[in-house]
């Protein structure tokens, strides 16, 4: 088999409708427009409505990146949702996607591992194809971190927002795509940013709510340094990985946490601002879905262009962090985008058959009886 290389080829996003600013948080916490601004760089952030969830957000972003890649979801072999507020413990919110754009042939599983699930999950998906078991990957971020976060806490309600990001990845023997990738983590400070119940340590109680720990608790100070240690080193080891200087990159896409993380990133690697895609003052800390909405609205600009070297760098809860350099392909193929109302419909008839066929099977077999 000739040599694989995982090329991105198709980008898209959702994130909900509603808007709330700072003036809005004001009204909710001891807060004010201007001290969260100044400590973080968020204006605005996009919080779901009821009806949306993780797996609605993902859905969207995926069927957006599907038709710029212009690839159906009958063909993708393996889908990856990264998320940290995923729908259920489980199923997965990956199989919930899989159902819902009709990817009828793929493998979905949820990737965790916080805000730096994207990169993450890239590199799986892109090892995924560089060994030849995969030929089309769709990786999603997605988060509700709205319906985890504490409201009457000033000290995390106004960093967090929702959204959801996806990229179709795709093999070609023409060298490029995913060009290194580096991955750490560092159990020793997980309890620096947690929701401590609600899993196997600390099972949902009437008392773990009374004490809200269900939702984010985060030592701020301490994963700020923690951040900003770890960005510039993580993406110049990336860097120097694909044989390239910090000079070959066009343009840096970081986890947006926070924009004096990512002016401290640039100090670190002696780049001017203007090399890094910035858009924490729209979204806020939308966690794993960051990189990719950075990343649309990069090429949207036109700041991301076929040939040219991205680095992605996220870090998060974990702790985790990581980093990519990928040269930027874009989609493939030229034909006229498929018809993805049809598969719309075909994909919810099918999920809604294989429910009936299990109804039926369950009568005449017998329901919660096996062999
Ligand atoms: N509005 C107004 N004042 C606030 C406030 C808010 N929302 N939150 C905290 N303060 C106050 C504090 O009470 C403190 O007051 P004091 O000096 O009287 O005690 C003061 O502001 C400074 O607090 P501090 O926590 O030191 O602020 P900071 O400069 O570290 O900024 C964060 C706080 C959370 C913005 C910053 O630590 C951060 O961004 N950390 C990283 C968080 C992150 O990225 N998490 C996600 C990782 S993926």
């Amino acid at each position: 088999m000739t040599e694989q290389y995982a090329h991105i080829t198709g980008w898209g996003m959702s994130v909900p409708e509603r808007i709330l600013t700072n003036d809005d948080l004001a009204k909710m916490v001891d807060t004010n427009d201007e001290w969260i601004r100044d400590r973080t760089g968020i204006q605005e952030r996009h919080i779901a409505a009821d009806n949306e969830t993780t797996a609605s957000l993902a859905s969207e972003a995926a069927l957006n990146a599907l038709r710029m890649a212009k690839v159906p979801p009958s063909e993708i072999d393996l889908i990856i949702v990264s998320t940290s507020s995923p729908e259920h413990l489980f199923p997965s919110t990956a199989s919930l996607v899989q159902d819902r754009i009709g990817a009828e042939f793929a493998g979905a599983f949820d990737l965790s591992a916080a805000c730096t699930g994207f990169i993450f999950a890239l590199n799986m998906a892109s090892q995924s194809i560089r060994s030849g078991s995969v030929k089309n990957a769709l990786v999603i971020g997605s988060e509700t971190l709205s319906r985890m976060v504490d409201w009457t806490d000033r000290n995390t309600c106004i960093l967090f927002g929702d959204g959801a990001g996806a990229f179709v990845l795709q093999a070609h023997e023409e060298p490029g795509g995913v060009l290194s990738s580096i991955m750490r983590s560092d159990g020793s400070g997980g309890d620096l940013l947690s929701v401590p119940a609600g899993g196997s340590a600390a099972p949902t109680t009437n008392q773990t709510i009374l004490e809200g720990q269900h939702y984010i608790q985060m030592n701020g100070r301490e994963v700020f340094r923690f951040a900003t240690r770890v960005m510039a080193n993580a993406s110049k080891e990336a860097i120097s990985k694909a044989n390239l200087e910090v000079e070959d990159i066009n343009i840096i896409i970081p986890h947006q946490a926070n924009l004096r993380i990512i002016e401290a990133a640039a100090r670190g690697l002696k780049l001017p601002m203007d090399k890094f895609a910035v858009n924490v003052n729209k979204y806020g800390n939308t966690s794993t879905a960051s990189i990719p909405l950075a990343t649309v609205e990069a090429v949207e600009e036109g700041r991301l262009k076929r040939g040219d070297k991205v680095v992605f760098v996220g870090f998060g809860a974990g702790l985790t962090w990581g980093a990519l350099t990928v040269q930027w392909t874009g989609p493939f193929s030229t034909e006229e985008p498929f018809k993805l109302a049809r598969y719309q419909r075909t994909a919810r008839l099918r999920s809604f058959w294989r429910r009936i066929q299990r109804f039926f099977a369950g009568i005449f077999f017998g329901r919660g009886r096996s062999g």
